[in-house]
């Protein structure tokens, strides 16, 4: 048989491919949260504490202020909407809603991670949508700690004010695509660094960030970290329900032995 040399022309390039399964993905992990039980089932840190009533607390109510100096802009509470979404379509929606609710609350908001739109311009509506619906308050850039190059693009993209990398080892470790290789990452963050004009800050997605690695992220200029402990939403548990759709048995036990792994939150 002739060999179809048209077939070469339209084939799709591995970053074409990469972007599809990553725009796939992310449409996954949303079903997934929407559709199963994805909490850790550790009992909630604020279980074990106990606040003592004060009858007299000569405090006048109207006059407590929560406002905040986040990494040197405002916000009117300790609260951030945490990164979560981007990269799809369908997504565009959800970061358009959670805008909204930041803009009225004045309070800081993260999007996913930006590495699909940075593969594939197509879908950088889906996170410019935040800073155009929230034009007031702290937007939050999101990128892998392993996407050196695409992070100054990343913070262009939704003229953020702070970059935040994220690390997510355990999800890793579950993904049945997952990267297992995290040798240089630390170097990778210091890189980002020096990279951005904005200041970097570094979160899990869920397992906690010890003492020990703050320090080291810290020693290499990082800003802040979101210690993203655990007692929510459980990426091992995300991952389980994937691994089962792909009938990887292996990853899908190890999901169900990590479900709780991590550090609980602060
Ligand atoms: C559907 C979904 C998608 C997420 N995508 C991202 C992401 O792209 N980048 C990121 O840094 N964190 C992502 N996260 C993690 C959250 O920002 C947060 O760190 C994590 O869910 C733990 O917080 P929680 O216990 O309040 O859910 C995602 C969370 C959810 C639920």
């Amino acid at each position: 048989m002739a060999h179809d040399r048209s077939e070469e022309t339209t084939a799709p390039s591995v970053n074409t491919v990469e972007a599809e399964q990553t725009r796939r993905r992310k449409l996954e992990h949303i079903e997934i949260c929407l559709r199963e039980d994805v909490q850790c089932r550790r009992s909630p840190m604020f279980e074990h504490v106990h606040l003592i009533h004060k009858a007299l607390p000569e405090v006048d109510r109207d006059s407590i202020d929560l406002t905040v100096n986040f990494l040197g802009l405002r916000a009117s509470a300790p609260l951030i909407i945490a990164a979560m979404t981007g990269g799809h379509p369908d997504a565009m929606e959800i970061n358009r809603k959670l805008a909204e609710a930041a803009e009225e609350l004045r309070i800081p908001i993260g999007v996913g991670s930006q590495r699909a739109a940075v593969e594939d311009p197509t879908l950088e509506d889906t996170f410019r949508v935040v800073r155009e619906v929230a034009p007031s308050v702290p937007v939050i850039a999101n990128i892998g700690a392993t996407h050196v190059d695409a992070a100054p693009a990343a913070v262009e993209m939704i003229e953020a004010d702070i970059l935040a990398i994220h690390l997510n080892p355990l999800q890793e470790a579950i993904q049945p695509e997952g990267d297992c290789n995290s040798v240089g990452m630390l170097d990778s963050i210091a890189a980002i660094v020096e990279s951005v004009d904005v200041p970097v800050m570094v979160k899990e997605t869920g397992a906690g960030i010890s003492a020990q690695v703050a320090v080291a992220l810290e020693e290499v200029g990082v800003a802040a970290v979101d210690v993203g402990g655990v007692g929510g939403t459980s990426w091992a548990a995300v991952e389980y329900y994937r691994a089962l759709q792909e009938n990887d048995e292996v990853k899908a036990q190890l999901g169900l032995d990590f479900w709780d792994w991590g550090f609980p939150r602060p």
